[in-house]
């Protein structure tokens, strides 16, 4: 394991207080505040792809845990997805989009090209003119990233913060790829990041990326490298997502596993602390990889792939809200999330709910 110094640390809020760990009555702590999810009506199960690749429920169910994803509907798309967890969000935090001072939307399937997604999400959602800006390409880890700069965007002095991640993934890909189109799913999951005294308190965030290794997962066609071409699109190239599966699966088990060790350092914690591992929902064999690598049983990680398959940007944010939906985490425990995506980029946070 590589415990080399991630390539930014922050420690977000007041300072720790003599147990490493911070004071949960802390009212001028960081928090994610409340989250809201938005999930599409249709059902994708593993049977249904064997209609449209040469794949089975078993090959996916033993190579990934993913039996079925969520799909948008043709009429949806990133932004309406986006608006309707920040809804949720909001709704559930009693709170209305005026109250909102910042936007940022993380996502790998922007709504258009040009301009980003945040601005179609400000709108849609009535929030007032506030600066909105997205984070894209940064794949599964993009949501803890944009979490870290949410805190340090808090830390001086801007009020709360509305970080949504939200993913059309099963457009992005070819229905003709069995290499990836099993692998994703439609979501989007929305938090609200502030001062206040409920949700959980954000204790420290790492986050780091290996730009050597841009090519283990990339769709090349459409930038200005290799710019779109009518040619490209008929041989599909626009969704051709280049994969290096084994690679990816290695890196994502070293980088998250990595991530967690070094956030539980800066937060002066211990694996022992941690109540509950939520893992980026990439893969239950990944997931056994992480738990591996840092000794720990199984039923110390949240494990929700098998109903949503990989979600991208929005995984992590919706397992933290399947996780408490479910029961599973307890008021007062330190919840341990850790991701990673393609770029590479990776990310893990410290909770305390
Ligand atoms: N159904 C049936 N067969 C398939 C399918 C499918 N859906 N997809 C690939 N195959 C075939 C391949 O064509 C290949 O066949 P070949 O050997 O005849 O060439 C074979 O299965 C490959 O099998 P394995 O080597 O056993 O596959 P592996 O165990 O590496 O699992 C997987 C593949 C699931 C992609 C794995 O490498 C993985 O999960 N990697 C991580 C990828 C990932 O999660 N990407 C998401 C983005 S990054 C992130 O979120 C972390």
């Amino acid at each position: 394991m590589n415990n080399a110094a991630p390539s930014t640390v922050r420690k977000t809020g007041p300072k720790l207080n003599g147990r490493g760990v911070r004071d949960s009555t802390n009212c001028s702590a960081i928090r994610l505040l409340g989250l809201g999810v938005y999930l599409p009506e249709r059902v994708m199960t593993n049977d249904e792809w064997s209609q449209y690749v040469d794949t089975t429920d078993e090959w996916i169910t033993t190579r990934t845990g993913i039996k079925q994803r969520h799909v948008a509907a043709p009429e949806e798309s990133t932004a309406t997805l986006a608006v309707a967890a920040a809804r949720d969000a909001l709704d559930r935090l009693g709170m209305c989009p005026e109250d909102i001072d910042e936007i940022i939307v993380v996502t790998d399937t922007p709504e258009v090209c040009i301009p980003d997604t945040a601005p179609f999400v400000q709108h849609q959602l009535g929030a007032r003119q506030v600066p909105s800006y997205t984070l894209s390409g940064s794949g599964c880890a993009g949501f803890l990233q944009a979490l870290e700069i949410a805190s340090s965007r808090v830390d001086s002095g801007v009020g709360r913060i509305l970080v949504v991640g939200a993913e059309i993934l099963t457009r992005l890909v070819s229905w003709q790829d069995r290499n990836t189109c099993v692998l994703f799913g439609d979501a989007a999951a929305a938090a609200v990041i502030g001062h206040g005294t409920v949700g959980a308190e954000i204790l420290a965030i790492v986050a780091g990326t290996d730009g050597s290794q841009t090519g283990l997962l990339t769709i090349e066609v459409g930038g200005t490298r290799h710019p779109f071409t009518l040619e490209a699109a008929r041989q599909g190239k626009h969704q051709q997502v280049t994969m290096n599966g084994k690679q990816l699966f290695r890196h994502a088990i070293a980088r998250m596993a990595e991530a967690a060790v070094q956030v539980l350092a800066k937060a002066q914690a211990t694996l022992q602390d941690v109540a509950l591992v939520i893992p980026h929902q990439a893969n239950l064999r990944i997931v056994e990889g992480v738990a591996n690598a840092l000794h720990l049983p199984l039923q110390k990680f949240f494990i929700d792939v098998q109903d949503y398959g990989n979600t991208g940007s929005a995984s992590v944010p919706l397992a933290v809200w399947d996780a408490q939906k479910q029961g599973k985490i307890a008021p007062g425990s330190l919840v341990l999330t850790t991701s990673f995506g393609a770029g590479l980029h990776w990310a893990a946070a410290l909770l305390r709910f």
